[in-house]
């Protein structure tokens, strides 16, 4: 081989070996023993990776797997008349490393839980009392929106923008399952008025196409969080 063709063919290898890669990376890593229970406290010290370190197994109760956190109604007295309770590796610390969460949904009448996205997770929601209306927007544009009564459930693909919303005059309530210990949330309302700092307004006029005062009203509606 001419010297001159090695870097295109180190080029090709690494492009194969990162498209092997590529499918493994599609969600949480696979776990590599048979649990790795958070261990916040390690935190404190200067190890910093991507999850939590394992407890120590000896350590480990079964105490580290259960969780009443969903056993309770969220608060649904706020404007927006819903409360996501999670039980994800931040309060369950024997989901480290396992792929999976959950979160409970309480609506009040007609309440809403306005448009989210999880970056890490597909979400399948199980109505459990009431009946909601549902939907997510794809990339393209295209909402795909269904009522969903109790006993049944809907899919959330991972990343896209999705929302819910009572459809009675009664409190309504749904679980959600999340291939991802921590799926994270973001609000689209939150992210664009409640950033700190701030989005620029003048950012958020051209993109909304609304006058700067309408933002601004907007934003002293999402105190931030920093
Ligand atoms: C519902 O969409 C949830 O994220 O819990
Ligand atoms: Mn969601």
């Amino acid at each position: 081989m001419a010297p001159h063709q090695l870097p295109a063919v180190l080029f090709a290898a690494l492009a194969f070996f990162l498209a092997l890669a590529v499918p493994s990376l599609a969600g949480d890593p696979d776990m590599l023993q048979d649990f790795c229970v958070a261990d916040y406290k390690s935190l404190k010290g200067p190890l910093r990776l991507n999850g939590f370190p394992c407890k120590k197994p000896e350590n480990v109760t079964a105490n580290d797997f259960f969780s009443n956190v969903l056993a309770a109604p969220g608060n649904t007295n706020n404007p927006v008349g819903s409360t996501v309770t999670a039980a994800n590796v931040e309060n369950v610390p024997g989901l480290n490393t396992l792929g999976v969460s959950m979160s409970r949904v309480d609506y009040a009448p007609w309440g809403v839980n306005p448009p989210h996205t999880h970056p890490r997770a597909t979400e399948i929601i199980f109505v459990i009392e009431g009946s909601l209306e549902v939907g997510f927007i794809t990339t393209a544009g295209k909402l795909f929106a269904h009522t969903v009564c109790k006993g049944e459930i809907f899919v959330f693909p991972r990343g896209l923008l999705h929302f819910q919303r009572n459809n009675g005059g009664a409190p309504a309530v749904a679980i959600s399952a999340f291939n991802s210990q921590l799926p994270g949330t973001q609000s689209v309302a939150v992210a664009l008025f409640g950033a700190s700092p701030q989005v620029p307004t003048d950012v958020l006029v051209r993109a909304l196409e609304i006058d700067g005062g309408v933002v601004e009203a907007i934003k002293a509606k999402f105190p931030t969080k920093y």
